[in-house]
């Protein structure tokens, strides 16, 4: 998919770079980004909402990957950023990001974080809950200024019976509940807050949606709560956020719904609402993080020990695992993976593949159809774009990869690989004795 194919020798190519020259240059673990691939699901978002003549927003989700490079190449294509920390908000910064098209979100953003954002001048605060309505409005008072904000509210839509929200209590931490009466206090809070400009709601549903039916549900019940703060209160919103979560195809089994039939969906639910309360026409914000990237990332490993267990499994391992890529550990995700050095070798078997960390849950691939393996070839797992380097992790000190850029037979290193020297550099040591 994408930018890739594979080559006369055999190789997998990702934008026009041969994958085993990469890991030459790069080493392995490696992640590689085929960046038009993520420029062209920019201009999808863009296309199929120009198409709808709705004001409309995207806000990337830094969570799912950010680096500097990355929060440059989202500001080429013009969308916005939503941060969630102030680590996210620290690196959009880095890379001189226009800070009025920063939204910051989060359940329990700190105090710190939020006078980090106020001095940056974000273009608006997500709010969650009452705290924090308190602390910016306290905040936003001893500046003297105006600060926008849209309010996170939970449409209650139901998770369980549904694909579109993987893990079942998701939004329970998150937002204004709707149902109790909460989301129209803290409208009312909001309106009655000297230094807070409400825009208007959130909400997000959940991740990995495959079909539109959740968001259609979502926005009949942000609509007819919008309708009745119209009515008790005179408040209309000029902004809706219907948050992220479209779904991306990690293996041959998942057939998502194409970008732009999610979104001529939601716009058709939002115009027909509108027109039927009669509600002055939104503009619509959504926030992408895993369509954006997910499918534009590879991780490419080198294969080491092999183990077999006569008629049950082979296990092949490889240099990484749960440090690069902790999903298929934390949530039993599926990946389809390809020999990088050997892409048409027919002689196949199914293998297991298995990280290098000491836990049996580090494997990243159960029965995968792979040619018969040898000690130095290459594994390349596709699609592990969105969430994967974004929560790489130190376990067993091992260093993260790196992550590098290839667009038109270029590459370029975007994060380089740690060092031991990374890993120990907030280490502090304690000399007991002088002699030592
Ligand atoms: N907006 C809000 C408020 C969110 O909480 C999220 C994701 C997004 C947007 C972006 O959702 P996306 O388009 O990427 O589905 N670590 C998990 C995913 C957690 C998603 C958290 N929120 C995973 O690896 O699947």
């Amino acid at each position: 998919h994408g930018n890739s194919r594979i080559n006369n020798e055999g190789h997998l190519e990702i934008g026009g770079c041969d994958t085993v020259d990469l890991v030459k240059n790069y080493g392995t673990p490696l992640y590689i980004y085929d960046e038009a691939l993520i420029e062209s699901k920019c201009r999808e978002f863009h296309e199929a909402l120009r198409e709808t003549g709705m004001k409309y927003q995207v806000a990337y989700a830094s969570k799912a990957f950010l680096c500097v490079e990355q929060a440059r190449l989202i500001e080429r294509e013009g969308l916005c950023l939503d941060v969630v920390s102030g680590g996210e908000l620290y690196t959009a910064l880095q890379a001189g990001y226009p800070t009025e098209k920063i939204h910051f979100h989060g359940n329990n953003k700190t105090i710190e974080e939020i006078e980090e954002a106020l001095n940056a001048k974000i273009g608006c605060f997500v709010v969650d809950n009452f705290f924090e309505l308190e602390v910016l409005q306290a905040l936003a008072e001893q500046r003297n200024e105006e600060v926008s904000i849209l309010l996170r509210v939970t449409p209650g839509v139901e998770a369980h019976t549904h694909e579109y929200v993987m893990t079942g209590q998701e939004d329970s931490k998150f937002g204004f509940d709707i149902m109790s009466g909460q989301a129209n206090e803290a409208v009312e809070v909001s309106l009655n807050s000297t230094n807070l400009k409400l825009l208007g709601v959130h909400s997000h549903i959940g991740s990995q949606i495959f079909e539109p039916d959740g968001f259609v549900h979502a926005i009949n019940v942000l609509m007819s709560f919008l309708n009745g703060l119209k009515n008790d209160l005179g408040f209309t919103a000029d902004i809706l956020n219907v948050g992220g979560g479209f779904g991306i195809r990690y293996t041959s089994e998942d057939e998502p719904l194409a970008i732009a039939k999610h979104i001529e969906k939601i716009t058709t639910i939002i115009k027909q609402q509108c027109e039927e309360l009669d509600y002055k026409l939104p503009e619509l914000w959504l926030e992408p993080g895993r369509s954006i990237v997910g499918e534009a990332g590879t991780t490419l490993y080198t294969i080491g020990s092999t183990k077999t267990l006569p008629s049950i499994r082979k296990y092949v391992s490889v240099d990484g695992g749960m440090t690069d890529n902790i999903r298929p550990a934390l949530y039993g995700s599926k990946y389809e993976a390809m020999l990088a050095n050997r892409a048409n070798d027919e002689n196949k078997e199914v293998v297991s593949i298995a990280g290098k960390c000491c836990e049996s849950g580090d494997m990243l691939i159960w029965d995968c159809n792979l040619p018969v393996v040898q000690n130095k070839d290459l594994l390349a797992v596709s699609c592990t774009g969105a969430y994967g380097y974004s929560m790489a992790n130190n376990y067993n000190r091992i260093r993260r990869p790196a992550v590098v850029f290839v667009k038109d037979g270029v590459s370029r290193e975007v994060v380089r690989r740690e060092t031991y020297e990374d890993l120990v550099r907030n280490d502090r040591v304690y000399i007991e004795n002088s002699s030592r």
